[in-house]
C-alpha cells in the first residue's frame, strides 16, 4: 500500500518485514529505504530516504572515527520489530511504518503521529511526531525569540536552518548566521535530545501548524536523525557533544575582556585604545583589528600606510599584556599578481560556477580602489582547507594571536539570495554537489581550516578561532558571536536566551557583541550589557564602522 497523501506528501505506508544490517534493521518498499538500529548505548539512529539505497554515510558534525558501538537487541516479528539498546528502546510498526521510542523506564519519549509519520514529496523528506502539551522544547542553536522553543502560550515556532547574514537581525528574524539541527524536549523533568544530520536547508515546526504535532525535515538528502537518550538535560548534551564533538580547551587570555570596533585604524587609533585601558586600570585582554588593516580588502595582508611595522606593534602591544586577533574573510579579490589569487587559480581552490567559470561575488574588495570581485575557496575539499590552513602561519609568525572568520555563511553581496546561487559546485569531501547541500558547512569548514592552521603553525599553543557562520559539530573548531545585533534594550535581554540556547546545543564557547554592533548604546545600556557579559563564555565588546566611541569609558 501506498501512503496517505496530504497535500503532496506520501507518508510512508506498510513496510515488509525487515532485514538485518549492521546494529538495526533495514527496511524497503516501493516508496524508500529505511534503516533504524543504534549508534551506542544511549543514542538510537534512523535514515529513510526516497529512493532504493542510501547514498554514502557521511557527516561533517560528527566526530570521526565515531566510536563502535555494542550491539543492541533485536526482535523482529510479523507486525512490529523493537530495538533496544542500554538506554533507549524504538518500537517498530511495520504496517504502516511507524516508530516509538522508549526511556529505560519504558515510558514513550518521542512517537511518530500516526496519521503522517515520515513522508516525503520529491526529494524532501520530514517526520511529524506528538507534541504533549506538557512538552518544552529547547536548543535548535543560534535562534532569536524565547529559550522554550514551544513559543509563548503554547502557540508555536517553525525555525529555518540556513546559515544567513543578517546584518541588524531582530528577535523574529530566522534564520540568522548559525544552523544547529538539534533540540532537546523536556517533559515531567526528564529530557532527550533529537539531532537532524542533513546539511540542506531544513526545518523545524514546534506546535506551530498543529499545537499537538513537532515536525522536522529537509529539502534533500536523507531524513537521518539521532534520539538521544536523558533523562537529565546534561546527559542530553553529554552525549550530543560525544557525538558531534565538543570545544578544545581555549587559551586561557581569550576568557579576557575582549574590545573591538570596526575601525580600529591607523595604528595611533589602537594605541590609544590600549593605553587607555592601562590608565584606566580596566581590564582588558585582547584587541581586535577588523577589515580595513588588510591592503585592499586582502586576506593575509597589512596596509602598510596604516600600520607600517606590525611585528614591532604586536610586540609592543604584547609588552602591555594584549593579544591581536586579526579578521581573515573567505573572499579573496580576483586580483592578478596577488599571491593567494593566484595560488588558488593554480590549484584549482576556488568555487566554480556549473558552467565551469570562477565564481565570482561582490563583497568588501568591491570597495578597494579599483574595485574587485570576490573569489571563494572550496572549505569543503580538504586539500583546499590545507592550502588555506597554511596561509595563517605568517601571520601567527609576526605575532598575531587569533583568527576572526566572518561572512562565511557565505555571504554575497550580489546575489538574489544573499549567498551563492544554489548551482556553484562543491567538491563536498569527494562526492561533488551543489551549493545546496553544503551552504550550511561552508562557514563550519572554513573555521576547520583556520583552527587546523593554528594547530600546525603553533603546536604548543591553544588555537583561538571566532566564526560568524557554523553548523552543529562546529564547536571543534571555533567560537561563535551572534553577528549584527543592535546596540538596543531589546538586544541585551535577546542576547541572553539565544546564547543559552546555544550552549544547550554544543556551542559553549559564545557570546554577542557587548553594547551591540548597530548603532550606539547610552552609558547606561553598555554598562548593563557589560555586566551581563561578565557571564558569558566570550566576552567582546564591538560595533560597527562610524558609530560613536565603545569602549568602557
Ligand atoms: C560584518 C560583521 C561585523 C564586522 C563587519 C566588517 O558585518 O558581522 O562584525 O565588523 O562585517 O568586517
Amino acid at each position: 500500500m501506498s501512503g496517505k497523501a496530504q497535500a503532496g506528501w506520501a507518508s510512508l505506508g506498510d513496510m515488509p518485514k525487515p532485514k538485518a544490517e549492521g546494529h538495526g534493521l533495514l527496511f524497503r518498499n516501493d516508496q524508500g529505504t529505511l534503516w533504524v538500529g543504534a549508534e551506542n548505548d544511549h543514542v538510537l539512529r534512523v535514515r529513510f530516504v526516497p529512493k532504493a539505497s542510501f547514498g554514502r554515510d557521511h557527516s561533517y558534525a560528527l566526530t570521526s572515527p565515531r566510536p563502535r558501538a555494542n550491539a543492541p537487541s533485536v526482535q523482529v516479528g510479523d507486525s512490529q520489530s523493537v530495538i533496544k539498546v542500554k538506554d533507549l528502546s524504538v518500537t517498530v510498526s511495520h504496517k504502516p511504518l511507524r516508530l516509538v521510542f522508549r526511556d529505560a523506564t519504558g515510558a514513550v519519549i518521542d512517537e511518530d503521529d500516526a496519521e503522517r509519520g515520515i513522508a516525503f514529496t520529491g526529494t524532501t523528506t520530514r517526520v511529524w511526531k506528538t507534541l504533549p502539551d506538557d512538552a518544552h522544547v529547547y536548543g535548535m542553536g543560534e535562534k532569536g525569540g524565547r529559550l522554550d522553543k514551544r513559543g509563548r502560550n503554547l502557540g508555536g515556532t517553525s525555525y529555518t536552518m540556513w546559515n544567513n547574514d543578517t546584518f541588524a537581525y531582530d528577535s523574529d528574524t530566522d534564520p540568522i548566521y548559525v544552523s544547529v539541527p538539534f533540540f532537546m524536549v523536556m517533559r515531567k523533568a526528564r529530557a532527550h535530545g533529537v539531532f537532524l544530520d542533513n546539511t540542506f536547508r531544513s526545518s523545524f515546526d514546534v506546535g506551530h501548524e498543529s499545537q499537538r504535532l513537532l515536525s522536522f525535515g529537509a529539502e534533500a538528502g536523507e531524513l537521518n536523525y539521532y534520539v538521544i537518550a536523558g533523562p537529565h538535560p546534561k546527559d542530553v548534551v553529554a552525549r550530543y557533544t560525544e557525538l558531534t564533538g565538543r570545544i578544545t580547551l581555549p587559551p586561557k587570555w581569550a576568557l579576557g575582556f575582549h574590545q573591538s570596533r570596526w575601525g580600529y585604524w591607523p595604528e595611533s587609533r589602537l594605541r590609544y585604545v590600549a593605553n587607555a585601558f592601562r590608565e584606566k586600570k580596566i581590564p582588558a585582554d585582547v584587541l581586535w583589528l577588523d577589515i580595513d588593516y588588510q591592503d585592499g580588502f586582502k586576506p593575509f595582508t597589512w596596509d602598510k600606510t596604516r600600520f607600517a611595522d606590525p611585528p614591532r606593534m604586536l610586540k609592543e602591544l604584547g609588552q602591555q599584556g594584549f593579544r591581536v586577533i586579526t579578521i581573515v574573510d573567505p573572499h579573496p579579490p580576483e586580483q592578478k599578481g596577488y599571491s593567494v589569487f593566484d595560488q588558488g587559480v593554480a590549484g584549482g581552490h576556488f568555487v566554480r560556477n556549473a558552467d565551469g567559470a570562477l565564481f565570482t561575488g561582490a563583497v568588501w574588495p568591491m570597495r578597494a580602489t579599483p574595485p574587485r570581485r570576490s573569489v571563494y575557496p572550496d572549505f569543503t575539499k580538504p586539500s583546499v582547507r590545507q592550502w588555506w590552513a597554511g596561509l595563517y602561519k605568517p601571520f601567527l609568525d609576526m605575532g598575531v594571536a587569533g583568527i576572526w572568520n566572518d561572512m562565511n555563511e557565505p555571504a554575497v553581496g550580489d546575489q538574489p539570495n544573499g549567498t551563492m546561487p544554489f548551482d556553484v559546485r562543491h567538491d563536498n569531501e569527494g562526492q561533488p554537489t551543489d551549493h545546496r547541500e553544503v551552504h550550511n558547512v561552508y562557514g563550519q569548514q572554513m573555521s576547520r581550516s583556520t583552527f587546523e592552521g593554528m594547530r600546525a603553525a603553533k603546536p604548543d599553543l591553544r588555537p583561538f578561532v571566532l566564526t560568524r557562520a557554523s553548523f552543529a559539530g562546529g564547536q571543534r573548531f571555533s567560537a561563535v558571536w551572534t553577528g549584527d545585533n543592535q546596540s538596543d534594550w531589546s538586544h541585551l535581554r535577546g542576547g541572553i536566551p539565544m546564547l543559552l540556547g546555544m550552549g544547550l546545543s554544543g556551542f559553549a564557547f559564545v557570546g554577542n557583541d557587548v553594547g551591540g554592533f548597530v548603532d550606539s548604546p547610552t552609558p547606561t545600556l553598555f554598562t548593563r550589557w557589560a555586566q551581563a557579559a561578565v557571564f558569558f563564555p566570550f566576552m567582546r565588546a564591538h560595533t560597527t564602522r562610524r558609530s560613536l566611541d565603545q569602549e568602557p569609558w
